[in-house]
């Protein structure tokens, strides 16, 4: 190999490893033209510096210049391409970049309040078992929170001081305007309106001027039940109590029902269940009192029912563990956002 030959040699490999280093995009590829230019073992760089010792030794010194030259540009060149890297690394591309491989930006939009969620639930179990939801209004008339109700005028549940009666004078001719006390109104409205076979709940607000405490509040809510057929017993009020209970609360609740009296059903029973060593009631219930369905024209002799009315806070507040039904109208978000 000529001396020119040589130094054309070197030139060559000091511009393709020019052109490496300025090229490489990240740090590994500046490695890689490293190892594969200026390598200590197996470098380009080292290969042509041993080839030195095949020129004649009166050329060595012109050889060994320019090999000392493309040296310090290989190396220029290294450093710059590191540079232009850390530069890079330190002032970020100020274009908006979409890395699809980061966690979702996760934002609390808020959410349901605990009792609108069992509501939902509730309505869920009860569709299963083929009842149906129906609606009625809060602001009621004394003859569907009572009268028909087989609540007679001088009963002591139509106290003034147990109701919230609004001040406004007589509705159209059934009586004076109270909030509802219960949703055994929504059975009132809806026989009236529907031929039996009937199989309804009816879920929503009712208002009792009751003092607040661990498990009373003066607005809360019911879930209304209304089966009437032909040949409808104690013991179809009983298995659907039952079945609702398992499947909202589990298998291992215990329920139990314990005689009782409503002016509207006959016999009565209120219903408990096992929470704490200790029994709480979550209803009432009974067989339609026969006054009731012929207030509302149906034939007691051709068809029978049952009713339930069952309070919604305690059926969440034993699901969940929940001591005290103030915490569901306190709006404190640490408690709504465990639901
Ligand atoms: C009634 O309201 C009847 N209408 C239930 C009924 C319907 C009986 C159909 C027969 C046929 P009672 O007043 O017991 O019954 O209330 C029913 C449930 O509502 C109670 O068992 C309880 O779970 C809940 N409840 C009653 N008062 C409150 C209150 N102040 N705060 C929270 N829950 C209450």
């Amino acid at each position: 190999m000529t001396l020119n030959e040589y130094l054309g040699q070197l030139d060559a490999l000091a511009q393709e490893a020019e052109r490496a280093f300025e090229q490489a995009q990240d740090a590994d590829e500046v490695e890689a033209a490293r190892v594969a230019f200026l390598g200590a073992r197996q470098g380009r760089f080292k290969a042509l510096q041993k080839g030195m010792g095949r020129l004649e030794s009166a050329e060595r010194p012109t050889a060994g210049k320019k090999l000392n030259e493309v040296k310090r540009r290989l190396e220029k060149a290294l450093q710059q391409a590191k540079q232009r890297l850390a530069g890079a690394a330190a002032a970020p591309d100020s274009r908006p970049r979409l890395d699809p491989t980061l966690p979702g930006d996760r934002r609390s939009l808020g959410r349901l309040h605990p009792i609108t969620q069992t509501i939902e639930e509730l309505k869920d179990i009860m569709g299963r078992l083929g009842f149906t939801a129906a609606e009625g209004p809060e602001v009621e008339d004394e003859w569907h929170n009572f009268e028909a109700l087989n609540i007679p005028l001088e009963h002591p549940a139509r106290d003034p001081l147990d109701n919230f009666y609004l001040a406004a004078a007589e509705s159209s001719g059934h009586g004076a305007l109270l909030l509802r006390s219960q949703t055994s109104t929504v059975q009132i409205r809806v026989m009236e309106q529907t031929r039996p076979p009937v199989r309804i709940i009816s879920l929503g607000r009712v208002y009792r001027p009751d003092t607040a405490d661990a498990t009373h509040y003066p607005l809360f809510h019911q879930m209304e039940g209304l089966m009437v057929d032909r040949g409808v017993t104690m013991a179809h009020l009983k298995s659907v109590l039952r079945m609702f209970a398992t499947s909202y609360l589990g298998h291992d609740v215990h329920i139990r029902f314990r005689p009782s009296f409503f002016p509207f059903t006959e016999p009565s029973v209120e219903a408990d269940f096992r929470w704490n060593d200790d029994w709480i009631e979550f209803g009432g219930a009974g067989m339609v009192d026969p006054n009731v369905l012929r207030a509302v024209g149906y034939d007691p002799q051709e068809v029978t029912g049952f009713a339930f009315g069952l309070g919604v806070e305690r059926l969440c507040m034993r699901r969940h563990n929940i001591t005290d039904i103030r915490e569901f109208y306190r709006n404190d978000v640490r408690f709504l956002q465990q639901f």
